[in-house]
């Protein structure tokens, strides 16, 4: 148990033991945009990780004979999702909506993502990093906002 703790906690810090080592490089190089992966729907609460048959559109021909992409296709065969694990985490008290801050460059919180192999927390989410910005904009910190939205 102990054990588990400490490698669930390795991973947190360093995000970089995906269950598929998916690159942005790569992929952003072919001219791919965030947006036709992570969708935002709805509300846009969340940004989302892609379908898997996303990806299925290159690689039912692409490298599949990779190992990685054999297990990609086993997802996408069971409709399952690959079980990426999310390095961008906030408390569940804290309400924060992707839509909203769309205006915003992907980069301002989550760095130069389309130049990384591995995305790990290279920007942080605190308080303190959202209420610099809210300043910076003018926008609204009352407490309220953030921790007790209408
Ligand atoms: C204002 C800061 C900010 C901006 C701008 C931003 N994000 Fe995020 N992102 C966050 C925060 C905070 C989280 C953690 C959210 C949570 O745990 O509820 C997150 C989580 C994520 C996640 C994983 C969880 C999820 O929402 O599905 C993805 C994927 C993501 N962001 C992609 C993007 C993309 C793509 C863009 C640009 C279109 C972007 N983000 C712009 C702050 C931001
Ligand atoms: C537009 C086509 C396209 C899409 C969509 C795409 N890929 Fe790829 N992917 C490629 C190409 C091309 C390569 C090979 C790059 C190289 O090594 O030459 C690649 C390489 C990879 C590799 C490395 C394979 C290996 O063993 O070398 C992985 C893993 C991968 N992709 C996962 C994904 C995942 C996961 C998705 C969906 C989120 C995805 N890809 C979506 C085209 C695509
Ligand atoms: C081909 C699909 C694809 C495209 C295009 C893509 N992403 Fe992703 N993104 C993924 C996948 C798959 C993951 C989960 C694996 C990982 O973390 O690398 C991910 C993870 C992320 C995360 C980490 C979220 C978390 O907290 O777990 C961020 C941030 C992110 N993407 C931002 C971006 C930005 C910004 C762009 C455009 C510059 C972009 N992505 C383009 C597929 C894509
Ligand atoms: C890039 C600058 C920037 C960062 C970083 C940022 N915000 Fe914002 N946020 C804004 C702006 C600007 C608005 C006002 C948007 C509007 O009214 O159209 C806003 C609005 C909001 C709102 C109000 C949404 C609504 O329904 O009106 C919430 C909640 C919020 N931000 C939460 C957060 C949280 C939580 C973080 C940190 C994880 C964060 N923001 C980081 C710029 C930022
Ligand atoms: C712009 C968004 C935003 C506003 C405004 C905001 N907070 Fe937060 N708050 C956060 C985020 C994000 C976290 C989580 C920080 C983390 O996990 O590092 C947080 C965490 C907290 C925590 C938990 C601290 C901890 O150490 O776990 C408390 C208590 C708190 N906020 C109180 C307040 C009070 C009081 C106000 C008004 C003066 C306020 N917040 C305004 C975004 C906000």
């Amino acid at each position: 148990m102990r054990l588990l703790c400490l490698s669930l906690f390795a991973l947190a810090l360093t995000g970089a033991d995906q269950p598929i080592p998916y690159s942005h490089k790569t992929h952003l190089k072919m001219g791919l945009k965030c947006n036709e992966c992570h969708t935002m729907p709805g509300k846009g609460e969340l940004a989302t990780y892609p379908a898997e048959s996303k990806c299925m559109t290159c690689h039912v021909a692409v490298k599949k004979e990779s190992p990685h992409i054999q297990l990609l296709a086993e997802y996408a065969r069971k409709k399952a999702p690959v079980p990426w694990v999310q390095v961008y985490k906030l408390p569940e008290f804290v309400w924060f909506s992707h839509k909203i801050h769309a205006v915003a460059d992907c980069a301002r919180c989550h760095g130069p993502v389309a130049e990384r192999e591995v995305i790990t927390k290279e920007k942080p989410i605190t308080m303190v990093a959202c209420m610099a910005c809210h300043d910076e904009h003018k926008a609204s910190n009352e407490c309220n906002l953030c921790h007790n939205p209408a």
